[in-house]
């Protein structure tokens, strides 16, 4: 099993390049199944989570090709499969968003269930819901979700769920919703900017997409779409990691290639916090800062990401001060805690909160990583830490992040990887 070595107590210093979005090119890649004809996809990060929908894609019937950081997805058979297995769809949870542009596309789809992971249970209620007010009738059976519909129609469809919209539910069915007959409505849709980004490639296919990026999307139907070109957004997740790691280490760090207007959040929340942060087009300098605890709650798009919690916990570990963090979106995703209280952080966990003190010593031990942002909140501690840390099971990191320990490495972070 791979593990990372780190020796701690480094000020990172340097530049660093923000690789494209993983969380939009997934369902943009899905999204080529509406399609026979050839898209070409830039920007794409060379993540595992994109290996594997390359895999389901093929398995589907396209033909992917992945040079440098570019897809070109064409059409390899003339009978594509409808079906989305269980060894695939239960690595990567995101492979379940190939329902909405199956059903759209033929009418049937079976696709496993993907299943609760270490961050919480994860329903796919909102999909199922959205995707039967356009038309298709749902059964499940031996682990997967049967779907098939005689004619797929326009509906207005509220999305939001008990911890607000979902946002594979509101790709699943705005990626269905484009080829139903008559004008859909998506009421309470996901904000994030991954949305946006899917619902630009689906307009540049022939969609008829009006409000992505808002509670309220309106999608005109259409009978057929075409390939498309289009370059992925920046990854907003991985430049938050690279901001707190920048603090976190007390470093001076420039950021380059993030889109300002996807941080606003974060960025408020790390001034409340004093750190001394310049913003310019689409750089980010990051400065040596004294970093004060701040409260702070995870919310959808526009709020503070959920995908950036555990790194924003191991930095308050660290900060003057002490505060609560609390978790709206997944109200389990702790697993981090128990490993930084090894590292010596004061956290308790009550409920969907966390209070924490904020402490000067934090030591390298042994950490065990459950999932793709805890490891990242675990490098970011072993960085800050007096001594090794060994973090065991990193392979998580390498299904979201695009050369992690390479960039890392150049801002002059002492890291070994160990099978
Ligand atoms: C996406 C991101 C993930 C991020 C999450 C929240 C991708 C590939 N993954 O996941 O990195 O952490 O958004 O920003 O883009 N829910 C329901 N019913 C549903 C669907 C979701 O109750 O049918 C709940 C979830 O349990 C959770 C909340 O809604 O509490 C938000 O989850 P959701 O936005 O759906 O997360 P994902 O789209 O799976």
């Amino acid at each position: 099993m791979k593990k990372y070595l780190i020796w701690g107590n480094v000020s990172l210093k340097g530049e660093v390049k923000i690789s494209g979005s993983k969380n939009s090119v997934l369902p943009i890649m899905a999204s080529t199944l509406l399609t026979s004809e050839k898209c070409i996809i830039k920007n794409v990060p060379r993540v595992v989570d994109v290996f594997t929908m390359k895999e389901l894609l093929e398995f589907l019937g396209k033909k992917v090709e992945f040079d440098s950081n570019t897809l070109k997805i064409t059409q390899k058979t003339t009978k594509p499969r409808i079906l989305a297995p269980y060894e695939i769809v239960s690595r990567m949870r995101a492979s379940f968003c190939v329902l909405g542009p199956l059903l759209a596309r033929f009418k049937r789809a079976k696709v496993s269930f993907p299943g609760g992971c270490v961050i919480g249970v994860r329903p796919v209620d909102l999909h199922l819901k959205g995707l039967s007010m356009l038309g298709v009738n749902f059964r499940i059976r031996s682990g997967y979700v049967i779907g098939s519909a005689k004619e797929l129609r326009a509906n207005r469809i509220y999305l939001g769920g008990e911890f607000g919209s979902s946002v594979l539910a509101t790709a699943n069915v705005l990626m269905c919703a484009v080829l139903s007959k008559g004008k859909t409505l998506i009421e309470n849709a996901a904000c994030e900017p991954e949305i946006k980004d899917l619902a630009d490639f689906l307009n540049k296919m022939g969609a008829k997409i009006k409000g992505a990026g808002t509670p309220w999307i309106e999608i005109e139907g259409v009978k057929t779409l075409k390939g498309a070109e289009h370059t992925v957004i920046p990854d907003r997740i991985e430049a938050g990691t690279f901001i707190m790691a920048g603090l976190i280490t007390k470093g001076k760090i420039t950021i380059k290639g993030a889109k300002i207007s996807h941080l606003g959040a974060v960025l408020d929340k790390l001034n409340e916090c004093k750190a001394k942060l310049i913003t310019e087009d689409e750089k980010i300098e990051v400065l040596p800062s004294n970093i004060i605890a701040q409260n702070m709650t995870t919310l959808p798009f526009p709020g503070f990401p959920t995908d950036l919690q555990a790194q924003y916990v191991s930095l308050m570990s660290v900060a003057k001060g002490s505060c609560v963090v609390t978790e709206r979106v997944f109200p389990d995703r702790f697993m981090h805690v128990p490993e930084l209280n090894r590292m010596g952080a004061k956290i308790k966990r009550q409920g969907p909160h966390l209070l924490i003190e904020g402490t000067n010593n934090l030591f390298g031990a042994e950490v065990m990583a459950s999932d793709l942002r805890a490891s990242a909140a675990l490098i970011l501690a072993g960085l800050r830490a007096k001594g090794k840390t060994v973090v065991q099971r990193v392979y998580h990191l390498d299904r979201g992040y695009e050369n992690l320990k390479e960039k890392l490495e150049a801002l002059g972070a002492k890291i070994k990887i160990e099978e």
